[in-house]
């Protein structure tokens, strides 16, 4: 079974949460957008959802599959958010961001009721931290905040895009940002939230309820409840 597959499956199996009458949060990424595909095809089918998206990517594919996407800054609440994860642990920890849009998913994720990851096998981790935790910094800032970013243990790396910084959909860079593994993810996350210049990261500590993971072509859903 391919990572590729454990992924659409992962999604597929999430997306039978998804009910006639909800507004959904649409992750980003590779296995969102399986989720993307599947929810697109079930609308044609019949399913009556509104969506939202956390990232212009994930908007286009959602409004090229047909399906009505709201704007979120009119939205103050969502029923249900369905979104991959670079990196989750045993308590629904989790970093994002690989994909740049971990400050959209942020929000969205905390106005659902309900956020749920879907994953490939290599994404579950006994501790958080082989994955840089992507920070979103105002280009103003990027000095200031790298610096506070190393009084607190962090190596952090500028994300490119070819020969330039990679610009967020906000316009915003992307500092990388290897801490090796943490061994505090709430206070590491807590610290960083509180660095003026940062614009949001990609350490998600208590957004996640559920996982849906899929490895070797099994889904396991996992709930938030159970695991801590
Ligand atoms: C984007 C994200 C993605 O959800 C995360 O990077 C996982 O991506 P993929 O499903 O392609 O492995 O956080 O900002």
């Amino acid at each position: 079974m391919s990572q590729n597959e454990d992924k659409r499956l992962a999604a597929l199996a999430a997306a039978d949460e998804v009910r006639d009458g909800m507004l959904v949060g649409l992750g980003t990424g590779s296995t969102a957008a399986f989720l993307i595909d599947e929810l697109a095809r079930r609308a044609r089918d019949g399913l009556r959802i509104e969506a939202v998206a956390t990232s212009l990517a994930s908007d286009a594919q959602a409004k090229a599959g047909g399906l009505t996407v709201r704007p979120f800054e009119d939205v103050a609440a969502i029923d249900l958010c369905i979104d991959g994860a670079d990196e989750i642990d045993g308590a629904c920890r989790a970093i994002k961001g690989a994909g740049a849009a971990m400050v959209r998913e942020k929000i969205v994720a905390t106005a659902a009721t309900r956020m749920v990851v879907i994953a490939d096998g290599c994404k579950k981790v006994a501790q958080l931290g082989a994955a840089p935790v992507p920070v979103e910094v105002l280009p103003f800032g990027r000095a200031f905040v790298a610096r506070a970013l190393a009084e607190l243990g962090g190596k952090s790396t500028l994300r490119p895009r070819g020969d330039a910084p990679y610009l967020t959909d906000q316009g915003n860079l992307i500092l990388d940002t290897h801490f090796g593994l943490i061994a505090d993810p709430a206070t590491l996350a807590r610290h960083l939230s509180l660095v003026p210049g940062v614009v949001g990261h990609g350490l998600f500590i208590d957004e996640v309820d559920a996982l849906y993971l899929a490895e070797g072509g099994t889904v396991t859903r996992i709930e938030r409840s159970a695991a801590i």
